[in-house]
């Protein structure tokens, strides 16, 4: 079974998070393990500090190494696989489809979650994660960017949607590289706009050669880049 563990100050703030939809059942279903350890668990002192103040003065906290490190250290002894530990960071590898299907093939992912001013570079040299980034902006702490790698990782792992294809298709998939094509359910007319009429015909042939237009179109709108290198 897939294990994420995710290593955090707020643990709290996963609750909803992994109490609804997929996750949840993925979980329930015992397809997923997700494990959340408090690292304060893993201070030092009487006032359970995880954090002091940058050496060379400044504003904000910095993450003590000598609580961090012990504490990625108990965790990754908690299972027989030590698994991949990948440090949420904004001046990390862009997280991509590419990259979480790479995470995909693993069979279990550390996240270490950060806070305040981040880490004592030290845990980055005694541990060597893979430091990964969501996007070119800054957030409060890793929780939020833990929760986007893991729900794009879990709708990689086999059997976790309940239809098998649905991920296959996806932008940006392997089997794609492209964005997906345009989707329309019931009513077939709404305010004046009609479904296309080739996707109500039950041609199958006619309905994948229609998409495939599609799928080029709107990637050549949308998406110019990810055209590079692709016959059309
Ligand atoms: C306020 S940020 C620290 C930012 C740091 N001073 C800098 O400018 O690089 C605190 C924590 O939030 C997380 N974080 C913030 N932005 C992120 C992003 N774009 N991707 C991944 N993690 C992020 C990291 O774990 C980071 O240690």
């Amino acid at each position: 079974m897939f294990r994420f563990d995710v290593l955090t100050l707020f643990p709290a703030i996963f609750d909803g998070f992994l109490s609804e939809s997929i996750l949840k059942s993925a979980i329930a279903l015992e397809k997923l393990h997700v494990q959340l350890h408090d690292m304060r668990g893993w201070a030092n002192d009487k006032h359970s500090r995880m954090d002091d103040r940058p050496f060379g003065g400044g504003p904000g906290m910095v993450l003590k190494v000598d609580c961090v490190v012990p504490c990625v250290d108990a965790v990754r002894a908690m299972d027989a696989n030590s698994g991949k530990l990948i440090m949420l960071s904004p001046q990390g590898r862009k997280f991509d489809q590419k990259l979480a299907e790479q995470f995909a093939s693993e069979e279990r992912l550390i996240l270490l979650c950060g806070r305040y001013e981040g880490f004592d570079e030290r845990v980055v040299e005694l541990l060597e994660p893979e430091e990964v980034s969501i996007g070119d902006y800054v957030l409060n702490g890793g929780e939020v960017a833990a929760m986007v790698l893991m729900e794009s990782v879990m709708r990689l792992l086999p059997e976790v949607l309940g239809d098998g294809d649905s991920n296959r298709f996806d932008s940006f998939s392997s089997g794609n590289r492209l964005l997906d094509c345009v989707q329309y359910t019931r009513p077939r007319e709404f305010r004046g706009l009609i479904v296309p009429e080739i996707l109500l015909n039950g041609n199958h042939a006619e309905i994948t050669r229609w998409r495939m237009e599609n799928i080029l179109q709107r990637t050549k709108s949308r998406r110019p880049d990810l055209l590079d290198g692709v016959d059309q």
